[in-house]
């Protein structure tokens, strides 16, 4: 079965002309690193995407160091670790599928780099699998593990409901409500789907205002030529 239709929220980067929240991708940000990046890879995008988008390069610069990554064997054959830098890919949960499902009963947390181009009205879904959580109804049997959220296909989903009010304390002191980190993160995580988002809606305004007064020029053009012919 398909999950429950979506509505349409007013995402300020889903309007015609509308760019990206970048304080929502800040604050989006967080409530990845502090809920979502426990149990989702996002293998596609580097801390330094992050720069002059949600944070400073020197912020960048210190959040990818309090993470090790591999830095090759030694003389010895031992592994050592160096801290991150803005090169490196956000940190990896899981080594692959495999070691994902067998720490998720099973299931599989998929990476969620360009997770709201792969879903079927991506932001909105994923805003309303979010915050979808409810008891079955009457009648409707959960397996053991499952969790019932009209959204997901199947109306159970191996995921727990993980965005409760007050979970995080953001920075610029927005109320971190249920909805409000929700919208947060699918910013977030629209802008690791589609990073050149801003650019191409700027282009887009740009080709228009040029592309009218070359009309509006041509047009005075048009008739100034054929004035003589009209007396
Ligand atoms: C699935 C997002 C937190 C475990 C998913 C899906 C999304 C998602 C979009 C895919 C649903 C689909 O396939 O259509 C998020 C976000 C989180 C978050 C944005 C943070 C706010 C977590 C946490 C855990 C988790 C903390 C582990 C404790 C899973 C699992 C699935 C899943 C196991 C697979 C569910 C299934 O196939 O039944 N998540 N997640 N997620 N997530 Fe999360």
């Amino acid at each position: 079965a398909e999950g429950l239709h979506t509505p349409n929220f007013p995402f300020q980067h889903a309007s015609t002309f509308g760019t990206f929240d970048h304080a929502s991708i800040r604050r989006g940000y967080q409530v990845f690193r502090e809920v979502c990046a426990a149990c989702h890879n996002t293998e596609f995008v580097r801390w330094r995407d992050l720069i002059d988008v949600a944070f400073t390069e020197d912020e960048v610069k210190a959040m990818a160091a309090e993470f090790e990554y591999e830095a090759g064997p030694d003389d010895a054959g031992e592994m050592f670790m160096r801290p991150g830098t803005p090169a490196d890919p956000l940190p990896k949960v899981y080594a692959n599928e495999q070691a994902a499902r067998a720490m998720n009963n099973g299931a599989y947390p998929p990476d969620l780099s360009l997770i709201t181009k792969a879903r079927h009205n991506g932001a909105n879904y994923v805003f309303s699998l979010l915050t979808g959580y409810y008891d079955a109804p009457e009648g409707v049997e959960i397996r053991e593990g499952l969790h019932f959220n009209p959204y997901f296909p199947g109306g159970a989903i191996a995921m727990a409901r993980s965005l409760y009010d007050g979970l995080v304390e953001y920075e610029d002191g927005t109320p971190a409500t249920t909805s409000q980190m929700a919208k947060d993160v699918v910013t977030f995580l629209n802008w690791a789907s589609e990073p050149e988002l801003d650019d191409r809606k700027r282009r887009g305004t740009q080709v228009l205002i040029i592309f009218s007064i070359l009309t509006a020029i041509s047009i005075y053009l048009k008739r100034n030529r054929f004035i003589s012919l009209k007396t």
